[in-house]
Formats: C-alpha cells, structure tokens, sequence
C-alpha cells in the first residue's frame, strides 16, 4: 500500500470523527503486517477525559481482533472540515504504539497530495516500553 492511500484511508476514517467539543476530527489507518487495515477516528465525551484519540481506537481494534504487528499508520485531521497540512500524534498515542510497534513502523503524516513519511523510533526516542520490565 501506498503511503498516499493509506493517507486517503484516514481521511475516510476521519468522516467518523466523533469530536462534538473541540471541533478537532482526526483519522487514523493502521495497517496490520497480516495485510489487514484498520481504521479509527477520534471518540470524544461530555467528561472529557474519556476522549479516545483516532490513533487508540484504530490500535485497540486491531489488537482486539488478534493483530499484532504492524507496519505502518497513516494520520490526518484538522478543525470541523479542514484538514491540516500536518496532523502529529500525541504523546500518548505514541506511548501506546510503542507497546506494539517497533523502531521502524512507518508513521504517515501530511496529506494525500503531500505524504510525510517518518520511522517510529524518530518520534518517541528514550521511551519507557516491556523491555524496561525484564
Ligand atoms: N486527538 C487525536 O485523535 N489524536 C491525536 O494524536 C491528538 C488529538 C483528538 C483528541 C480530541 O478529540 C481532539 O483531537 C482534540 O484534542
């Protein structure tokens, strides 16, 4: 798969986006190494806390339905309709992927028409992961 159609998958996984207080829609697809795909939007919650980012829900999906492994995720979002030049993953979502991905999976950001692509192991140097646990 192309990093420009994964891009266009977080852009269809983003029309879900259930984001009634910021207003901010973001859409995640998460491609498993057994070649399936999985999707997730932003889940937000009158509590607020509770809000789900798009990148969570497309991992919990996945690992709930026995994936594993993964090779790449593509994120897009923006305000209401507009999609940002660039859409970064939080430090939370990037904590939780490093519980399933390693140094090179692939993190699509940008657009369709402007893929950025960078490896994991850019994004969350130094973390705390299972190996700290041993
Ligand atoms: N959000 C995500 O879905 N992913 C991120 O990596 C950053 C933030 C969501 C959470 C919340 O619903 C909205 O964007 C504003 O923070």
């Amino acid at each position: 798969m192309t990093d420009r159609e994964l891009l266009q998958y977080a852009v269809e996984a983003r029309e879900m986006a259930y984001a009634p207080y910021s207003g901010f829609r973001v859409g995640a697809a998460l491609l498993g190494k057994s070649g399936k795909l999985y999707k997730g939007c932003n889940v937000e919650n009158a509590a607020y806390s509770p809000t789900n980012c798009a990148e969570r829900t497309a991992l919990f999906k996945a690992v709930s339905e026995g994936e594993r492994e993964f090779v790449s995720i593509a994120i897009v979002g923006g305000m209401y309709e507009t999609i940002n030049d660039f859409c970064a993953p939080c430090g939370v979502c990037r904590q939780v992927l490093a519980e399933f991905c390693g140094p090179d999976f692939r993190v699509v950001l940008g657009t369709p028409d402007n893929p950025q692509a960078f490896a994991f192991k850019d994004l969350l140097p130094f973390g705390f992961g299972k190996n700290d646990l041993e």
